[in-house]
This record gives C-alpha cells, sequence and structure tokens, in this order.
C-alpha cells in the first residue's frame, strides 16, 4: 500500500514551511548565525517533540523558527521540502508562510517570500512540479498588525495566491478578521482558514460566513455538527486534513477515531496532508499510509483522496484537468476503478 500511495499522484493543500524545518538544517543555521539552542544533536532535537497540545507545539515551533534569518535560509528550508514533497509522488504543493512570525523579529518581509519563492521556483524546475505560495495571518495576535502584514505584502501580490489564517485557535474566532479578508478577496486573492483543529464546529462556521473561505484547514470539530457537516458538502467547501499532526496535538485521541474517513464518505471534499512534517513524524506518505491502516482505507480511497486534492487546488482549469488525468491513469494502471 505505501508504494499505491507514493506512486499516486497528489496535491498537497495543508503545510508551514516552518514546520518542515529539519533537526539537521535547524542545527545548521542556529551554527552559522552563531544562535545557540537548547539541543546539540539531531537526535536531541527529536526528543524535544513531545507535545500535549497546539500550545505546546506552537512555543516550540516559534522558538525553532528564529534560526531562519535571511532570504537563503527562506529558499533551503524550502528547496528541502520540495525534494521531500516530490519523493512522495506530490504533483503540486500549496505552502503557507508565517510572515508576521519573523517581521516581529525583524527580519524583512521581502527576505522571507524572495527566498521561499526563489526555492519554489527552483524546486519546480528540478522536480517538474508546481506550487503556490499563501501568506498566513497569526489569529492570535492583534489585527491590526495582520492588515500592515497586508499592505506590505501587496509589494509582491504576484507571488502571492491567497492568504490564510494560523495558530492558537481556542479564543481566537476568526471573525476578527473579516476586514483583512475582505481586503485580500477584493485583491483577487484566495482565502483559507484554520477552523475546527482545537476550536469548536462554530468556528468553522463563522469563518465560512464571515472570511468566505474557499477551503477549511482541520475542519475536524465540524465533524462533530451534522448540518454543518450537509453545508459543507452542499457547497462544496474542501477540508485540508492532517491525520498524524492531530494525534500529535490531541485533536483526536487515537488515529482510528478521526472523522476523515466518514465525512470523505459523506461526500466531503476532503484531502490528507502533512501540516508540520518535520515536528509530526512524517510526509505526505506517511499521513496517507497511517490514514489507511488506522481508518481501514481501500485503494479506491486513496483515489479519491488524490483527486479531492487537485479538485480543491488552486490551479486554473487546465492543470486541474491535467493532474485529474494523471490520477486516473495511474488508477487504471493499478486496475482500480474510480
Ligand atoms: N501553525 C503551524 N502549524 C499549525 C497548526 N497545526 N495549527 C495552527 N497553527 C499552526
Ligand atoms: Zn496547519
Amino acid at each position: 500500500m505505501e508504494g499505491f500511495a507514493r506512486g499516486l499522484p497528489k496535491a498537497e493543500l495543508h503545510v508551514h514551511i516552518e514546520g518542515t524545518l529539519e533537526a539537521d538544517l535547524l542545527l545548521e543555521l542556529a551554527a552559522r548565525h552563531g544562535l545557540s539552542l537548547p539541543y546539540r544533536t539531531p537526535a536531541d532535537v527529536r526528543a524535544a517533540y513531545r507535545f500535549t497540545d497546539l500550545a505546546s507545539f506552537l512555543g516550540l515551533y516559534y522558538r525553532n523558527l528564529e534560526v531562519l534569518r535571511d532570504e537563503d535560509d527562506f529558499r533551503r528550508l524550502t528547496l528541502a521540502y520540495l525534494a521531500r514533497a516530490a519523493d512522495d509522488g506530490v504533483r503540486h504543493a500549496e505552502v503557507f508562510f508565517d510572515p508576521q512570525s519573523h517581521t516581529a523579529r525583524g527580519v524583512p518581509l521581502g527576505a522571507v517570500i524572495e527566498g521561499i519563492w526563489e526555492g519554489l521556483a527552483e524546486g519546480e524546475g528540478l522536480h517538474g512540479m508546481s506550487t503556490r505560495l499563501i501568506m498566513c495571518f497569526l489569529r492570535d495576535r492583534d489585527v491590526g498588525e495582520a492588515e500592515r502584514t497586508l499592505t506590505e505584502a501587496l509589494a509582491y501580490r504576484g507571488l502571492l495566491a491567497g492568504v490564510g489564517l494560523d495558530s492558537a485557535e481556542r479564543g481566537h474566532p476568526p471573525g476578527a478578521f473579516a476586514g483583512v479578508f475582505a481586503r485580500a478577496r477584493a485583491e483577487g486573492l484566495a482565502t483559507v482558514a484554520h477552523a475546527g483543529e482545537e476550536g469548536p464546529a462554530e468556528y468553522v462556521r463563522e469563518a465560512l460566513d464571515e472570511l468566505h473561505i474557499q477551503r477549511v484547514d482541520h475542519g475536524v470539530r465540524a465533524a462533530d455538527d451534522p448540518e454543518l457537516v450537509a453545508r459543507l458538502r452542499r457547497e462544496r467547501v474542501p477540508l485540508t486534513m492532517c491525520p498524524l499532526s492531530n494525534v500529535k496535538l490531541g485533536v483526536v485521541s487515537r488515529l482510528e477515531e478521526h472523522p476523515l474517513k466518514r465525512l470523505l464518505d459523506a461526500g466531503l471534499i476532503v484531502t490528507v496532508n502533512s501540516d508540520d512534517p518535520a515536528y509530526f513524524g512524517g510526509y505526505l506518505v506517511d499521513n496517507f499510509v497511517a490514514a489507511q491502516e488506522a481508518l481501514g482505507l481501500r485503494r479506491r480511497d486513496l483515489v479519491r483522496l488524490a483527486r479531492n486534492s487537485f479538485e480543491a487546488a488552486l490551479l486554473d482549469e487546465e492543470e486541474r484537468r491535467g493532474y485529474l488525468a494523471e490520477v486516473d491513469a495511474f488508477a487504471a494502471r493499478r486496475g482500480v476503478a474510480v
């Protein structure tokens, strides 16, 4: 099954580039910039990766990303992720980044965006894949800062496909960001938001009604609310789910309890993604395989997840048709009816 999951052409739609910072690059960049870290070896780093919830993870994530200082750091981080993604059969990747986590400590926005952009362009050429960049606002910081970040980022409008919303969810309902998201939409940017990860189903509804998002990142808690599930299906709003992340952060107590399969069977556009793969024990294929084993997914379910990933992607229709044809050709070669 792992070979099948790897060979299957897929899009990854929910990955934080800062969450792909592997232990060796973390240590190397710390040494390069003369920064001291509480770890000496990659094994020390990984031993520290035990989380009880989203807050305990975010504390470490924000501390570690401080080794990212200049444009070349962001370029290398991005290139390393795309190499791993390509190995996993990812044909199209939509990458999140958290600008405020860098600008708040004095790294210029241009170094962040241009560094990631160079990595994306280089990786596209090396691996023959397509990419998009999505800028996320931190919901646990004030809205004025998000407004200023958007204004500054519009100087790089052509490099951005969309905006998102992430960081600590509970106590930070999405509605506060309605104005920023309205401006982003007026600029022609796509809009997505983390909702229903540690927050309730109500935050998913609020993100749909007030931010007018076109995709929900996570959306696990939406499964608690039958009326919302019916709406997500009716309005064809995709969910970018992240099974290994949800187990590591206690969003579900065991993978067997993850609602992914139930929502997929209910006809929602469910996708599988890796979130912060350096922290949660696996890239995209690991997430596919773990979900397959815990939830008893069949090959045709994996094909459906792959088709959904391209249906939900920010692609133009011709690119989308091309990728869907790749999935269908792969399924046909393996004798899976879709
Ligand atoms: N930032 C990085 N990973 C995140 C997650 N899983 N939830 C919210 N914000 C994040
Ligand atoms: Zn996420």
